[in-house]
């Protein structure tokens, strides 16, 4: 179950024949929106973000970092449009609460980072999935810069309290390849003496490494064949504010392409998309597949972004090797889902990450597609899914084990079934996409409910 104070709406859709077509500009993206949100409240002076995520994920970072003090507002009509009057990176308050992150990892992980460095105590606990999500290989490295961390099972899960403290640079490798763990370590960085180097072995989504660059704060950033060091110096003064529209989330982006994809005669042009190294990897995917994606890039942005038009295909398997898999980390269900309806086996090898996300996903996505009547074999580390370009999905009812990625791409498998599907807690979608079902429909023709 996501956090709390959701309702367990259950979704049917009906689904009809109809293609998906038209323009969608998706939500702003999820993992830019939470460190826009971190780095203007570390900034001296008034930054104003625009495009940002609606989703609940996001919505825990504004009020945590309100929680610790910081003068944040939302537009009362355009609610995308935040303004956060940052008091630098010491102007954070002790908060006389427990700092709530709801269903988000990122946000757990990432203040994990920051408040180690900063001046008092802290708690930070979520719902029923969070509490069960590793947090060793973020404390365990914190710890080396000398960070008083604690937690249940000594630091390994939530709720974990931090006594902040002064920390001390270091060189530090990530154990698991995750974005998470790496930003958390870089932002700790911030607070430390000296600097600190982080290595990871495969490259992982760079947000953190493109605000360091953004907001000119003093970092080295370099790529090998041995992966990737990013180097920070701890700051000495605070940052300059800035302002920034957010590109929309090529992950949310992603189940409409899926549509698009499995759906006959679908056309649908997606707009703004970030399209930087580590998000951009499942478009590879598809286009192996034989997907037929057109991309146009915009040249000027701060964080890489185009234009995509998608049209229905003719699909067939492929195999994802596990040093794609951190770069299209959260789109593996949603590959399995398409992969259905691609002609052979396709085989995800190294995906054992996937068991550490809001749901243990290689189960949940085995689950599901076999729900629909798909063939698939899943272990520990791998999938596959043995496709079929005529393969009808059933009419059935859907488990989202509170999985807001599990429950859009029942939502998008559904659109292929001759009939009803339900999906059962469908509101976990709000954690990252409350528009999800309006850009549903205003894609794809078809009826859907709510009960
Ligand atoms: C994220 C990183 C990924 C991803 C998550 C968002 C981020 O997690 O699954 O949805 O914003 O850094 P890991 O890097 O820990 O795999």
């Amino acid at each position: 179950m996501p956090g709390q104070g959701y309702s367990r709406l259950r979704a049917v859709i009906r689904g009809t024949a109809r293609p998906f077509t038209g323009v969608l500009e998706p939500p702003g993206d999820k993992s830019i929106s939470h460190r826009a949100l971190i780095f203007a409240s570390i900034c001296s002076g008034v930054s104003k973000l625009s495009r940002l995520s609606l989703g609940r994920d996001v919505e825990a970072t504004y009020n945590v970092l309100s929680k610790l003090g910081v003068d944040i507002s939302r537009d009362s009509v355009d609610r995308t449009m935040v303004t956060v009057q940052g008091d630098g990176p010491w102007g954070y308050k002790e908060p006389s609460d427990i700092l709530e992150v709801d269903n988000s990892g990122t946000l757990l992980r990432l203040m994990t980072g920051v408040l180690s460095g900063v001046d008092g105590h802290f708690v930070l606990t979520g719902d029923s999935s969070i509490v069960k999500r590793p947090m060793l290989r973020v404390v365990a490295p914190l710890r080396d810069l000398g960070a008083r961390i604690d937690g249940r099972q000594d630091g390994a899960l939530a709720p974990i309290s931090i006594r902040g403290s002064r920390l001390k640079g270091g060189q530090l490798d990530t154990k698991v390849p995750s974005a998470q763990v790496k930003s958390a370590l870089l932002l700790a960085g911030l607070f430390a003496d000296g600097t600190t180097q982080v290595r990871e072995r495969v490259r992982t989504r760079s947000h953190t490494e493109e605000f360091l660059a953004y907001l000119g704060i003093d970092h080295r950033s370099e790529n090998s064949d041995k992966g990737r060091e990013v180097t920070v110096r701890g700051l000495e003064y605070a940052p300059k504010p800035f302002e920034l529209s957010i590109p929309a989330d090529p992950s949310q982006a992603a189940f409409f392409i899926g549509g698009a994809l499995i759906m006959a005669e679908s056309e649908v042009t997606f707009k703004h998309l970030y399209l930087g190294e580590g998000r951009d990897a499942y478009l590879s995917v598809l286009r192996r597949m034989g997907a037929n994606i057109d991309e146009s890039r915009h040249v000027d942005d701060v964080f890489s972004s185009g234009d995509l038009k998608v049209r229905y295909s003719k699909l067939v398997a492929t195999e994802i090797y596990d040093g794609e898999v951190p770069a299209l980390i959260d789109e593996v269900p949603l590959l399995a889902t398409v992969a259905c309806f691609a002609d052979g086996e396709t085989v995800f090898h190294g995906i054992e990450e996937l068991r550490t996300k809001e749901s243990d996903r290689v189960v949940t996505t085995t689950e599901m597609l076999r729900r629909f009547g798909a063939r698939v074999e899943s272990d520990d580390s791998s999938l596959t899914v043995y496709g079929d370009s005529n393969f009808v999905p059933r009419p059935c009812s859907i488990r989202s084990h509170g999985d807001h990625r599990i429950a859009m791409c029942a939502a998008i498998m559904a659109t292929r079934v001759d009939g009803d599907t339900e999906i059962e807690d469908f509101d976990c979608v709000e954690t990252s996409y409350s528009n999800f079902l309006d850009d549903l429909t205003h894609l794809w023709s078809g009826e859907t409910f709510l009960a």
